[in-house]
């Protein structure tokens, strides 16, 4: 553990959480539980699915509340994952000026506070920063391509995090994870998933991509890592612990949800016309996964495993079978992962 890692002393490290309701947050609060972390937890509007064992749970709206700062006094670090993270825009200036100020504002605010006590701060940003779709890996250094309001959200976020920082010379990671998959999945590879069960035949056979993708237990065990290693202040991480195409993924998850995978070989350009028109029509439902699953997004991060020595503690099968299990005993609800409600305040 370097000088500037989390634990100041022979107490155990302290960990402020937002967004410990959430998909990532929830899976990084049972993680540095299970290893012995004192977790104070944040959450909004689903306190139940923040997971048990925190020394504390606070409910606050970090747009308007301002309950949170006290906390800050109680931690070592804090990992910033509360944020508009699923929802599709709906096109209207009113709903990207909602997800702009939902994930701009508190960042900022947490992190100028968070600064000032010199805290190290962990945000969960996103690989969508850099595009929908790139032909070549990216690196974290590749050019930045926000497209839409959420990905400019998060771009608009790291930009406020490291300006909180600099004049108080903050210690801040960015991580951009790709599309997080593991128990609680939502949005879609849900859907995918859904698909594959339902057994219906799929126009995805001809797809000739390459998609990143992490495990949210071993997103957890990165974020934890990087709690307790100064090297990864003041660097962005692209963690990725597959790279698939989309018939290969679709094969792999109907063998984790024992269901055979039909897939049919429909050219590439008559899906990106179908999106396009679904597109059209406000489909966003059926228009988001075709985009998405017909093109690429792969990550190349050699830092993590070369300098920072962190490798993915889960194999991608063992996190799809996990996935598929979860799905096949909650049929995929929300937040059904989760369900326990916190010892805390
Ligand atoms: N999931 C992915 O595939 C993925 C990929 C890349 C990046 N990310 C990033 O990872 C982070 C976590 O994503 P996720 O999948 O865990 O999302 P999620 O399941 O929707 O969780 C979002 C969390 O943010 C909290 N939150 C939202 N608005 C809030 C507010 N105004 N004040 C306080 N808390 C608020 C929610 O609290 P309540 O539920 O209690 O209201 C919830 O705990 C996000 O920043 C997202 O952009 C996710």
């Amino acid at each position: 553990m370097s000088a500037n890692a989390a634990a100041p002393s022979a107490q155990a490290p302290r960990c402020l959480v937002t967004g410990a309701s959430g998909f990532v947050g929830a899976a990084l609060c049972r993680h540095l539980l299970a290893r012995g972390w004192t977790v104070h937890a944040l959450a909004h509007r689903h306190p139940e699915r923040v997971p048990t064992g925190c020394a504390s749970l606070t409910r606050a709206d970090l747009l308007t509340d301002d309950g949170w700062r006290a906390r800050l006094d109680q931690v070592d670090c804090v990992v910033h994952s509360a944020g508009h993270a699923h929802s599709a825009w709906d096109g209207s200036a009113a709903q990207r000026e909602r997800i702009i100020a939902a994930n701009v504002r508190p960042c900022a605010a947490l992190g100028r506070e968070a600064f000032r006590r010199g805290l190290h701060v962990v945000l969960i940003s996103s690989a969508s920063v850099f595009g929908e779709a790139s032909a070549q890996a990216l690196t974290p250094d590749s050019p930045l391509r926000p497209a839409g309001p959420y990905a400019e959200s998060k771009w608009l976020a790291e930009h406020a995090l490291r300006k909180a920082a600099e004049p108080l010379g903050g210690r801040w990671t960015i991580i951009r994870p790709p599309l997080v998959y593991g128990p609680g999945v939502r949005a879609n590879f849900l859907r995918l998933m859904r698909w594959i069960d339902r057994g219906w035949p799929l126009p995805l056979g001809a797809v000739n991509n390459r998609r990143s993708l992490i495990g949210v237990d071993n997103l957890a065990d990165l974020i934890g890592t990087v709690l307790l290693d100064g090297t990864a202040q003041q660097r962005v991480l692209l963690p990725a612990d597959s790279h698939w195409s989309t018939p290969a993924l679709v094969r792999a998850l109907a063998r984790a949800l024992d269901r055979p995978a039909r897939l049919i070989a429909v050219p590439e350009g008559a899906l990106r016309v179908a999106a396009a028109i679904a597109s059209r029509l406000g489909a966003s439902r059926l228009a988001a996964p075709l985009h998405t699953l017909t093109r690429s997004l792969a990550l190349h991060d050699a830092w993590l495993a070369d300098a920072l020595g962190w490798q993915a503690p889960l194999s991608p099968a063992e996190g799809l079978q996990a996935t598929a299990d979860w799905f096949r005993q909650t049929g995929g609800a929300e937040g059904r992962h989760t369900a326990t409600r916190s010892g805390g305040t």
